[in-house]
């Protein structure tokens, strides 16, 4: 048996044990789920993209919110005590196993939340999904959503499959509703610190609008060029709010987050 293995085991009969005895926090889900979505402090994490979604994106408690890429719950525990009765969560993500604890553990106690598995292909994440990412429509009526979010998800998603999220993302925002992304984003700054060796993720190998960081499991890591995300947004009738808020990925030294963070506002159809 792998030490891998050996340790999920360990982790997974310590975490039943405080279940059992009550001592373990309710919404805090198991390790190997967490290892998911790329281990970390879990709490904190999700503390830290709340303060984002409320300072930067305005999120509000009577909001609907959509959280794309929603994993095991990450940034849905945030806000299990902020939104009110008026406000509603929806989620949905392709790895089951993650889909399955949030409705176990937070939608059978709380009706203001939904999570829904999509059977979506990614390479990393959901090899044996049957629909393309390119032309999946997302189950929400259009208009339906106040904010829309996406944390580390379109960093594992390639420029087609981006291009029909987006698309679908403005579809289903109420006019001036808003949406808030992260990304990798190649500049002129990004570029010259991947090509000096400073950057955490190589980025070495050119895709279609960006580049990834492994040829064999693109979805991997993927950055795109900041020139065709401000031009897909237009597009899709989102817009960026200034400045993008450029993260430490890189290697830069002035920052906000780790990941580069977007804010954009649908067009109100008013003005269209
Ligand atoms: C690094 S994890 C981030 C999870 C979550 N957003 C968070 O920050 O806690 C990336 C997530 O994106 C999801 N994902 C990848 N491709 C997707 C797609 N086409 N549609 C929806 N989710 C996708 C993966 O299943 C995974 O849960």
């Amino acid at each position: 048996m792998s030490t891998f293995r050996i340790r999920h085991l360990y982790s997974g009969l310590t975490e039943s044990i405080q279940s059992a005895l009550g001592r373990r926090d309710p919404f805090l889900p198991p390790r190997r789920l967490i290892d998911t979505i790329g281990g970390g402090d879990f709490k904190a994490v999700g503390q830290e993209f709340f303060r984002y979604f409320t300072e930067l994106g305005n999120l509000k408690p009577t909001d609907r919110v959509l959280d794309i890429g929603c994993g095991c719950g990450r940034m849905a525990v945030p806000l299990i005590p902020f939104l009110s009765k008026d406000g509603g969560y929806w989620g949905f993500d392709i790895v089951r196993s993650g889909i399955d604890w949030c409705q176990r553990n937070i939608a059978a106690k709380d009706p203001r939340f939904h999570f829904e598995w999509a059977d979506v292909y990614n390479k990393a994440y959901n090899p044996e999904g049957t629909q393309p990412a390119g032309r999946y429509v997302f189950p929400y009526p259009d208009g339906f959503f106040d904010f829309v979010f996406l944390t580390s998800v379109f960093t594992h998603m390639l420029a087609q499959d981006m291009e029909n999220y987006l698309a679908e993302i403005s579809r289903v925002l109420k006019g001036d509703g808003r949406c808030l992304i992260s990304f990798f984003l190649l500049n002129a700054q990004s570029r010259e610190l991947l090509r000096r060796g400073s950057s955490s993720i190589d980025f070495q190998y050119e895709v279609p609008n960006g580049a990834t960081s492994s040829l064999k499991a693109p979805e991997a890591a993927v950055a795109f060029d900041e020139a065709f995300i401000r031009d897909r947004f237009e597009a899709n009738r989102l817009r960026l709010a200034e400045p993008i808020r450029y993260g430490s990925w890189c290697g830069r030294s002035d920052f906000l987050s780790y990941q580069d963070m977007t804010v954009s506002q649908k067009e109100s159809t008013a003005r269209s």
